[in-house]
């Protein structure tokens, strides 16, 4: 088979690892992709958001499966247009793929489809909005409804905050993902995401992890796309997977059936595990980044049949087989990060680094110059470590991090904290 992958971050050279190994493959293309995906497949430099360009090569390449990374050409319609042309893809069409693009999409559809959530209400004026904060008080979740990059969501401690938030996201500073707002109940509980892998009419569990949002050490600081993950998030029994995927996925599911909208590729479910169980904060269209270069290295299977199942219809009844180790990954990412990240600094030693046995180092921000590795964006490297718990990986993780040379580059010294003082506790 001719695959080709959309994307250029850490999670693509995951799903390029993954896919590089399956005996199924004859050519693996990655558009744009980055050096560490160059060293396993062939770079196209393709604009994701031309998709006749796309279209065109997939034409020329007889390309059989393109999959596609990132949630932007999901949301513009590029699974919809593949389509039609004849190449089968793995990720939602666009109507699907507004469980991500639209907050008031997914509410309507918990209501609908009494999916558990936080309690809501949608607006498109300031005014109302205000009311409603001061009727139900503080804390409380101001959510702009479209795609904001990850910044736009406020969870304000305070009514004052909570309104501010409401000025800022009618005043523009979202574009059109604030035009709409969406406000939710505050849910208190430990935070954790499952993946589960989807053709339309079925899901199949896939593996759960758990990420550290904010820049810094302790988890303060502003909020970033990830600077690290584990997997599977202890929280995450099985118990709890499978409660998971019978009151939440599987109502999905039949909702977006319902609505005309088969979901299929993977549903990555953002919840909040509380008292009550488990309650969705969010749904996203693609799979994450880090948690990727978590779940990925447990797969203990070929990826490849997986993501054309999810494409073509008749996903195996299951389960995925996954290795039992944990997976933690670290990101090292370029100092200034997440504000301004400074570029052009010279990386060296990864390769010293890749050689350790239950290590892999996942490329995102980076770029060769001649045989020179240069950071090339925030987040620049993954540093991912197998171990049998939390705690050795994440030793593991940080020995690799050790041997690389770095002075332009930082990372946050305690990914997994949260586990590890769990597992200290059932010792
Ligand atoms: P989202 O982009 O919807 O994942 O929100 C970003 C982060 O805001 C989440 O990872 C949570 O930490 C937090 N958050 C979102 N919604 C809620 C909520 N209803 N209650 C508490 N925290 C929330
Ligand atoms: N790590 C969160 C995400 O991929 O959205």
């Amino acid at each position: 088979m001719n695959i080709l992958l959309i994307g250029s971050g850490g999670r693509e050279h995951a799903l390029a690892l993954a896919i590089s190994k399956s005996p199924l493959l004859t050519k693996l293309y990655v558009a744009p992709g980055n050096p560490g995906t160059a060293a396993i497949a062939e770079n196209v430099a393709l604009d994701q958001a031309d998709h006749r360009n796309i279209i065109a090569f997939c034409h020329r390449m007889r390309i059989d499966l393109v999959v596609i990374g990132p949630e932007a050409p999901l949301v513009a319609g590029l699974v919809d247009e593949l389509e039609a042309a004849g190449f089968p893809a793995f990720g939602p069409s666009k109507h699907a793929a507004q469980l991500e693009g639209s907050k008031g999409f997914t509410k309507d559809l918990c209501r609908d489809f009494n999916i558990p959530t936080g309690a809501y209400e949608r607006f498109t004026a300031a005014e109302p909005a205000k009311a409603y904060i001061r009727k139900h008080g503080a804390p409380i979740v101001v959510k702009a409804d479209g795609l904001a990059a990850g910044k736009g969501v406020i969870v304000a401690m305070d009514e004052a905050e909570a309104l501010a938030a409401v000025d800022m996201m009618f005043s523009g500073s979202f574009g059109a993902a604030g035009a709409e707002v969406v406000i939710e109940e505050f849910l208190e509980g430990e935070e954790a995401s499952f993946f589960a892998l989807c053709d339309g009419e079925h899901a199949l569990a896939f593996a759960s992890a758990q990420d550290h949002k904010r820049v810094g050490d302790g988890d303060t600081g502003p909020n970033t796309g990830g600077m690290g993950a584990y997997s599977p998030a202890p929280v995450m029994s099985e118990d709890m997977s499978a409660r998971v995927m019978r009151e939440i996925v599987e109502p999905t599911l039949r909702g977006m059936k319902a609505r005309g909208a088969p979901y299929k590729g993977v549903l990555f479910v953002g919840l909040m595990i509380g008292a009550q169980g488990p309650k969705l904060i969010e749904f996203n269209a693609r799979f994450g980044d880090p948690e990727t270069q978590v779940m990925l290295p447990r797969l203990e299977e070929d990826l490849v049949p997986l993501l054309l199942a999810c494409a073509k219809g008749k996903l195996p009844a299951g389960p995925v087989k996954l290795k039992a180790q944990t997976a933690l990954t670290v990101v090292y990412a370029a100092k200034g990060y997440p504000d301004a990240p400074e570029r052009g600094s010279e990386i060296r030693n990864v390769d010293k680094a890749a050689r350790l046995t239950d290590i892999l180092v996942f490329h995102a921000g980076t770029k060769l110059d001649g045989n020179k590795l240069l950071a090339n964006g925030g987040r620049v490297l993954n540093i991912t470590a197998l171990g049998p718990d939390v705690r050795t990986a994440q030793q593991r993780a940080y020995a690799a991090i050790d041997m690389i040379d770095w002075p332009g580059g930082f990372c946050r010294k305690d990914i997994g904290w949260r586990a590890i003082a769990r597992e200290h506790k059932a010792e």
